[in-house]
């Protein structure tokens, strides 16, 4: 007797398959530059390959502590102060997670009940919403604008429309600084606004901060929402190896948080993977303590890409705006008439051969992010100027 195949689970059914996955494929596919799916092209520092190496040479092949190998919360507190932030403690505040992407779903799970309310800004990165739908929780989106011409810089959001968000079934609000796909660093007046917030309506802040260390503008430094007064308390901070370093392949994250706090992370994290993979958290402890000169050499190639790329598709007529961080820039490709961000992303890959990303999957309101388009440009200088090349060859003509 033979029986339907079960279908995909109610929580999930409204995402499909990821757009990363979708993208990379199709970029495959027609042999097109992939500026899609925010990885680089080329491998991290010595010292980390080198450091895992020797970690399995040495037989630390066994399960790490639930929390992370120690020699690695140690160098992530040593990270965080570095950077000028108050001194935190490695056995209580630190979680070692599978890549910031199992912290996400950890902070989220581990916070929310079902019915619960987390806000969440728009666009944003996709795994935001699906952690909430995995925890039960309402996602209730904030929508970061356009450029215009009374915000020429930024990314921007309405403070009444944040203040609007806040409801007594609000439990949390996911905050992403430096921002993906936007590139923007929120303001330290965006950041207390948030802050006042989320401390007149007991609401914790989960603070998503794994591009921390690609800024360009020194204008524009990257704050921790954590170290804002009173913020402490109520913030998860959660970062990564994989962007400050370019091994995403590593899947080497973390969590920073006060104790009541890390115990949320922890009581999901504990069955979701239990812990990461023990060499790779040796090598992260490696790097994070002698990485530093990398990440100057890594903001200087992207900086520059940024640069070329942004040149090149505002001479193919798209209206590209700023970005002050990350590896990301949108752009408007309205003007070339092509469709929706779909539509123009599907022809870049296929007639163009560059892939890029459809931002639109990255907002719940619906109708927006069609105009736009996301590029990575975290790939060595002489792939970008081959996209580059066939960016101009392809749309310039139209
Ligand atoms: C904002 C943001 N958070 C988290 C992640 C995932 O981090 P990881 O690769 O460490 O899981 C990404 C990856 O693209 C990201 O852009």
């Amino acid at each position: 007797m033979s029986h339907p195949a079960p279908p995909v689970a109610q929580r999930f059914r409204s995402f499909g398959k990821s757009i990363f996955a979708e993208m990379t494929a199709m970029a495959t596919a027609h042999n097109a530059v992939n500026l899609s799916q925010g990885f680089p092209d080329f491998d991290g520092p010595d010292i980390a390959r080198l450091a895992a190496i020797d970690a399995i040479n040495k037989g630390h092949s066994q399960y790490a502590p639930m929390t992370g190998v120690p020699v690695l919360r140690q160098a992530i507190a040593r990270a965080w102060a570095r950077a000028g932030r108050p001194t935190i403690d490695p056995d209580a505040h630190i979680t070692v997670t599978a890549g910031c992407s199992e912290a996400i779903g950890a902070a989220l799970m581990g916070l929310l009940d079902p019915g619960d309310e987390v806000i969440i800004f728009e666009p944003y990165f996709d795994f935001y919403t699906a952690g909430a739908a995995m925890a039960g929780a309402v996602a209730k989106p904030v929508t970061l604008h356009s450029p215009d011409a009374a915000h020429p810089h930024d990314f921007w959001f309405d403070e009444a429309a944040l203040r609007a968000a806040f409801t007594p079934r609000t439990r949390a609000i996911m905050v992403n600084t430096p921002h993906n796909p936007t590139g923007k660093v929120y303001s330290r007046a965006e950041l207390e606004l948030i802050a006042a917030l989320c401390q007149q309506h007991n609401v914790t802040a989960i603070s998503d901060e794994v591009y921390e260390q690609l800024t360009f503008n020194p204008a524009k430094p990257h704050i921790s929402l954590a170290t804002l007064p009173g913020m402490w308390e109520r913030t998860i901070t959660l970062s990564s190896l994989g962007k400050t370093f370019s091994l995403t392949g590593w899947k080497v994250g973390w969590s920073i948080a006060p104790p009541a706090l890390t115990a949320c992370v922890r009581a999901a994290h504990q069955f979701m993977v239990f812990s990461g993979s023990t060499p790779m958290q040796h090598g992260a402890a490696a790097v994070l303590d002698a990485g530093d000169a990398y990440c100057e050499t890594l903001r200087r190639l992207f900086a520059s890409n940024r640069d070329i790329l942004s040149a090149t598709l505002t001479r193919c007529g798209l209206t590209v705006y700023p970005s002050d961080s990350t590896y990301f820039l949108m752009a408007d490709h309205s003007a070339l008439g092509i469709g929706t961000d779909r539509a123009f992303c599907e022809h870049l890959t296929k007639v163009v051969g560059v892939a890029a990303i459809p931002p639109s999957v990255f907002y719940l309101t619906p109708g927006l992010g069609t105009n736009l388009v996301r590029f990575a440009f975290c790939k060595r200088e002489e792939t970008m100027r081959e996209a580059c090349r066939r960016l101009e060859a392809g749309l310039l003509k139209n």
